[in-house]
This record gives structure tokens, sequence and C-alpha cells, in this order.
């Protein structure tokens, strides 16, 4: 079967605070080259996406507002049309670092309000310019000083400020997200998370669909690692069935379900035919959430704060 082109693809989802709706499909920037990510994030804009998710921790926020210049400055495409996404790192979690360093991202990013601002992990690291401390025998060193709470409390003040429209969570559990929602004045719009069919986190999703927040699934491609989704027997059969490639099954299982998601490429044809994501039939995702037994977790971040995808001492 043949699928027509549809509009899954511009799907939004809205935000619990008011603060409008965010495009499912987006457009990660963990690209270890700076050239490359400055491509691949012109490319992603030419291609149709529109939320781009970067972090300090990444440090691709120039190089995305560089690409975000040169695509505005040509016309293409207006800020208001781009949901633009960063993260404060788990060094400046104390209340005195977080505005200084969300400051700094803003500058970098050559904007003047981000769209959403989370928390990139629920791991609070010893404060100072040093993204990943480590003792003597490389263990990372916590800051015990500072609470989520405490942090999640200062980022309630940048919405008030107007210096970002909504404010997130990444990495965290079920138990840290309900501890954040029970206590938060302003709660959090988003869950960033792992997640795809080896991870679906449907108790996650659950409870975020009750409460009105977008889970937001990251590595949604499995990451390119092994076991590989995208040669999941079940994932390749549908592809073949609705002549899509199992990338696009993957993308559209996640939109249907209910997720936004993040995914990358530094490949301008991988850019493209990730955006050219259509509806798969419903029985399609019946069979990718029931079908898929394998639990696979790619990234330790959410044990230990210490980002799995980025090369050590970057
Ligand atoms: N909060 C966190 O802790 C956290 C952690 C990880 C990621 N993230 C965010 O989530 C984003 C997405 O995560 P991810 O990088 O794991 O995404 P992903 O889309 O699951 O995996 C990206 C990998 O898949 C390959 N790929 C992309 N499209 C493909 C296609 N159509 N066919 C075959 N292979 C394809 C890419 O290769 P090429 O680039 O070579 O084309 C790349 O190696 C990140 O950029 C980042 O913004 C957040």
């Amino acid at each position: 079967m043949m699928l027509a082109t549809d509009n899954l693809r511009y799907t939004k989802i809205p935000l619990n605070n008011g603060s409008g709706a965010i495009p499912a499909l987006g457009f990660g920037t963990l690209i270890p080259d700076p050239v490359a990510t400055r491509v691949a994030t012109k490319a992603a804009l030419e291609a149709g996406f529109r939320l781009l998710d970067t972090s300090e921790r990444y440090r691709t926020e120039k190089e995305v507002g560089e690409a975000m210049q040169e695509v505005f400055k040509e016309g293409k495409v207006k800020r208001e049309d781009v949901v633009v996404v960063t993260k404060l790192w788990n060094t400046n979690h104390r209340r005195e670092r977080v505005k200084p360093a969300f400051e700094a991202s803003l500058k970098k990013l050559q904007l003047d309000f981000v769209d959403l601002y989370l928390i990139h992990t629920p791991f609070a690291f010893q404060p100072g310019d040093e993204q990943d401390p480590r003792d003597a025998n490389g263990n990372v060193i916590y800051d015990k000083g500072v609470t989520l709470l405490d942090t999640w409390t200062t980022l309630e003040g940048l919405v008030d400020e107007g210096k970002c429209k909504a404010i997130g969570l990444s990495d965290v559990s079920l138990e840290q997200t309900k501890e954040i929602f029970d206590a938060a004045r302003i709660k959090p719009a988003v869950v960033h998370v792992e997640s795809h069919p080896y991870l679906p986190e449907w108790d996650l999703l659950n409870y975020c669909k009750k409460n009105g927040i977008v889970l937001q699934a990251f590595a949604a491609l499995g990451h390119s690692m092994e076991p590989n989704l995208l040669e999941d027997p079940v994932i390749t059969a549908i592809a073949g069935r609705v002549n899509k490639t199992p990338a696009q099954v993957l993308l559209a299982w996640a939109i249907q379900r209910g997720t936004a998601l993040l995914t990358t490429s530094k490949t301008p044809s991988r850019i493209k035919e990730n955006f050219d994501v259509s509806t798969i039939p419903e029985d399609a995702v019946q069979e990718i959430s029931d079908g898929i037994k394998s639990r696979v977790r790619f990234n330790a971040v959410t044990e230990t704060g210490v980002p799995g995808f980025i090369p050590r001492g970057k």
C-alpha cells in the first residue's frame, strides 16, 4: 500500500501553561562537529522542521544560532515560526548560576527569548566552568547543596520575566516528574526523555497525558546503536508494507501514540526523509506497541547525569 502524503508531519501539541503549542516532529542538534551542526540545522529548517533542540552541554548553541540567522535573513523562515529549545547544564543548578547560564545560551543562540528551557538532567554537579567535574578517581563530583525543586523554582522566575515561554524537565523518572509537578507553581510543559519502541515509557506517557505534559522522546530512532531499531523485523516489515522507510515508520509511531520526538541527522537526504512522515495504519501502530518486546535503554544519563552520547571531555 502506498501512503498518501498527509499532515502528520505538521502535528502540533499544545503546552499546558498557555504558551502555545510545539511541533511533534523536532530536530536535535547533538552533532559533535560544529560545521556539520550548522549545515544540518540549516538543512533541517529548509526541510520543514520547526523545532530545534540544543543545550549548553552539546556546545552547539552558537552553530544553531548562526544557522537560524542565515535562514531568517534569507526570509525563508521567521523567528516566531521556530520553537527553540535549550537546556541548563548540571553544573549550573544553583540559584545564582541559573540566570547567567541562561543568558549565555541566549547570546550564543542570538535570540532574546527561548520557547522552552529544560533542566538537562536532575543531577546537580559541582558548580563551575568544568562541565564534567571529576575527583582523582575519575568519579563525578555531585553538588549536594541544591535540590531539583530549587532549580525548578529559579526557572519559574525566568518564565515570569518573559525570557522563556515554557519550562520542562529532561532525563527524569516518573517519580521525579510527579515531585516537581506537585510542587510547581508553573507546571512542567514538557518532559524530555529517551523513548522508542524498545523503551516506550508507557507509565510516564500516561501520567504526562493525564496532566497535560508533552512527552518529548529523544533517540526516536534508537540513536543508530545496536540492537538497531531500524533493522527490527517488525519495523522493516511494516515499512515494506506501507512503502515508507524504517525511520519514517518509527517517527510516525511516535507521533501517532501522542508523543513529540527528536531525531537527528547530519545527512541532508536523511533530514528530508525524516521530515517526510505520514500516518501509518492504526493496526501498524498497535503492532509496534504490542509486538515489540525487547527493552533497551541506550543512554545511561538517567543513572549518573553523565550524558551518554557526548564524547567524554568534550
Ligand atoms: N536530554 C538528553 O539527555 C538527550 C540525550 C540524547 C539526545 N538528546 C536530544 O535528542 C536528539 C535526538 O537524539 P538521537 O541523536 O539519539 O536521535 P536518533 O534520530 O535516534 O539517532 C540519530 C542517529 O540516527 C541516524 N539516522 C538519522 N536519520 C536516519 C535515517 N533516516 N536512516 C538511518 N539512520 C538515520 C543518524 O545518522 P547520521 O547523522 O549519520 O545521518 C544518527 O547517527 C539529540 O540531537 C538531542 O537533541 C537529548
